[in-house]
């Protein structure tokens, strides 16, 4: 389904600001910055961590090693690149290759907010752990909560939070690519499933938060994200 005309200008507007972007120090150091690329009309969304060397010459997601495993990852699942959006959580690369500073998280996920409220996929998938702890808003660790969807409402959007690890982690690490491999097969019935019975929103409002920041989790109790983790449970996603 092609997006909202005034979507579709909304997300280049943002693309204009991200690549004018001077709200934390990284832009001094950058080369490019990274907006993300893909189906801007895609219901599934790939969050990294943030550009390197390579993304930061072209100004362009996952184009190095590790975007070279996540298009085999795609492929394995019958997609493409261009069939998803891929976006980061810093648009900018830190020097080195180093680790997000959480000034610089602070700064950047706006854009991140943004780029979920505009595309409005059903799938966010997270890789690693900066994505999947500034989406769920909780601090526990890819290792433990990886392959296991969690519905949640994001600027409006009702969608599944789905952890996996970070191709380049799993680059060097041969069990973990075979975990990673396990949870990429997982996602085709997630799509369908979320794509067939979208989970509820979060009983939140948007407006009682900063606009940027995501609801919480739906809680436990809640009995129709309740209903959808039953879904989810029993088409084996958890
Ligand atoms: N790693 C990331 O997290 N993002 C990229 O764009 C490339 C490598």
């Amino acid at each position: 389904m092609a997006p909202a005309t005034d979507d579709t200008a909304a997300l280049g507007d943002l693309r204009r600001e991200v690549e004018a972007c001077t709200r934390c120090a990284l832009h001094e150091t950058r080369t490019r910055a990274v907006f993300g690329e893909g189906d801007h009309a895609s219901e599934l969304m790939f969050v990294g961590e943030a550009p390197g060397y390579h993304e930061d010459q072209q100004g362009r997601p996952f184009v190095g090693a590790a975007g070279k495993l996540l298009e085999e990852l795609l492929a394995s699942i019958g997609l493409t690149r261009q069939q998803v959006f891929i976006a980061n959580v810093l648009k900018s690369r830190p020097p080195n290759n180093r680790d997000p500073r959480p000034e610089e998280i602070d700064a950047c996920q706006p854009y991140l907010w943004r780029q979920i409220e505009l595309i409005r996929p059903k799938v966010v998938c997270t890789l690693g752990n900066h994505a999947t702890k500034l989406l769920s808003g909780d601090q526990t660790g890819i290792t433990r909560v990886h392959g296991k969807p969690r519905p949640m409402e994001i600027g409006g959007v009702s969608l599944y939070l789905y952890p996996i690890f970070h191709p380049a982690a799993a680059l060097y690490t041969p069990a973990m690519l075979a975990t990673l491999k396990e949870d990429i097969a997982r996602l085709p019935a997630l799509l369908a499933h979320a794509a067939g019975a979208a989970p509820e929103p979060a009983p939140e409002p948007a407006a009682s938060r900063p606009a940027w920041r995501p609801a919480a989790a739906a809680p436990a109790a809640d009995s129709s994200a309740q209903a959808e983790k039953t879904g989810a449970e029993q088409l084996g996603l958890f």
